[in-house]
């Protein structure tokens, strides 16, 4: 018999952690969700995950960076796990399905299975990794990177959020600093698979008519931060010929960028200024300093390293030009991950026999499966968006049915893993 999820059921779950870390959004009127890494609606939010999975009877534990993890026995448990994990830290200005519908996706495996009383040969962990999001941190992925090795365990307690609050201290502040070794499983095995059902945040799956995405890899990401020092001068008194305008140096950084995409010497490049802040900051006074992000996205190696490198040379040009001085440090850098084609043919062969459209589909964001992917087979389903599968956005929405389909989906590939037996 082909057991099946309960997509209302599901779909309360995302509604209940939803409503932490819940905000009126200013400019739309709509419900978002605010759930910034290791702050107290983090904390709130993984305890109420953490409430369900001991409900559902996992056996909990937590590793030294917050990752969290539930574990169902299998009836061989000296056999690797299945892993179904994401995160549910969020950006600021979030809907309720950026990751969360990977963990109570997970969930809702286990308590479909629990209803049934279907045993697994070996054990199903659900995760949710720390700080996926990077918004605070500055570095993305970062509790699914520790635990695989990219990122070291004290480099990442180390890093700072802009009011000089470090992870150490913020995971203990919330009582998620735990005592297991960071592990991508929750305990010694890697897990025999790592699957993540997420939504698309894009476009392409709704406007083809698709149910499923089957995700071929992540692109590759590289974030830098830039800090522009120029003079500060009167805005009125100032001669144009004497200044040395840290924002007009930060415009123009920006606008190559563009002018780098219209090339087309750089593949499928993306490219996105996302912090722009003048100091002072104030009507009459020409800026003297700048704080600027830039997020480079590529799903070609060769092309990402020849932008990276065009840009640092643009930036010497426009040190001299502006009378300026810039400073990049590099705050997150990821190359392609392809994930395991034998996950994905059967994702595509499993959302088929129940009947459902699915195309092959590169991830545009970062996900903790292209950290997983370094030690373990992973794959990940996506589910179509409605609004051109806008996120980050408290606009952000896929319906009850497309979330159901990616974990039905989901929920057949991890038991086509779980009943295997084999090698650990
Ligand atoms: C993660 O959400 C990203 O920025 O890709
Ligand atoms: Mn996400
Ligand atoms: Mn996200």
């Amino acid at each position: 018999m082909t057991l099946s999820i309960d997509g209302e059921r599901l779909y309360a779950a995302l509604a209940s952690l939803g409503q932490i870390g819940a905000y009126v959004d200013e400019t739309t009127g709509l419900r978002g969700v605010d759930r910034l890494a290791l702050t107290d609606a983090d904390g709130e939010g993984r305890r109420h995950v953490v409430a369900r999975m001991k409900a559902l009877g996992l056996d909990v534990s937590v590793d030294r960076i917050g990752n969290v993890f539930g574990r169902r026995a299998g009836t061989d448990e000296r056999l690797a796990p299945v892993v179904l994990g994401s995160h549910i830290d969020s950006v600021p200005t979030a809907g309720v399905f950026d990751g969360c519908l990977g963990v109570l996706g997970g969930l809702e495996i286990v308590e479909t299975l629990n209803q049934a009383r279907r045993a697994t040969r070996r054990p199903i962990v659900v995760a949710f990794f720390t700080d996926e999001e990077g918004c605070r941190f500055g570095t993305d992925m970062l509790g699914s990177a520790v635990a695989t090795g990219r990122i070291a365990l004290e480099d990442a307690y180390r890093l700072r959020d802009a009011d000089g609050l470090v992870v150490r201290d913020e995971l203990a502040r919330i009582g998620f600093l735990g005592d297991i070794p960071p592990s991508p499983a929750g305990c010694r095995d890697r897990p025999h698979v790592y699957l993540e059902c997420h939504i698309e945040q894009g476009p392409i799956l709704r406007a083809a008519g698709d149910d499923i995405g089957v995700v071929t890899g992540v692109q590759s990401i590289s974030w830098q931060e830039l800090t522009i020092a120029g003079t500060y001068a009167h805005a009125g008194t100032t001669p144009m010929s004497l200044r040395a305008d840290a924002g007009v140096a930060a415009s123009r950084i920006n606008l190559h960028l563009r002018d780098m995409i219209a090339s087309d010497r750089y593949g499928a490049l993306r490219a996105t200024v996302g912090v722009m802040t003048l100091h002072p900051g104030l009507v009459n006074i020409v800026p003297g300093r700048v704080r600027l992000t830039v997020d480079l996205r590529n799903p070609d190696d060769a092309s990402m390293h020849r932008a990276e490198d065009d840009l640092a040379a643009f930036l010497r040009v426009v040190e001299r030009d502006e009378r300026v001085t810039i400073t990049a440090r590099q705050t997150a850098r990821t190359p392609h991950v392809p994930f395991d084609r034998e996950v994905q043919a059967r994702i595509a062969a499993r959302a088929a026999a129940r009947g459902l459209r699915h195309a092959a589909i590169m991830s545009g964001a970062g996900h903790d499966a292209q950290e997983l992917a370094r030690v373990a087979r992973a794959g990940m389903i996506f589910v179509p968006g409605e609004h051109d599968g806008i996120s980050h956005n408290p606009r952000e929405l896929s319906t009850r049915d497309q979330c159901a389909r990616g974990v039905d989906v989901l929920l057949d590939v991890a038991l086509s893993f779980a009943d295997e037996g084999g090698t650990p």
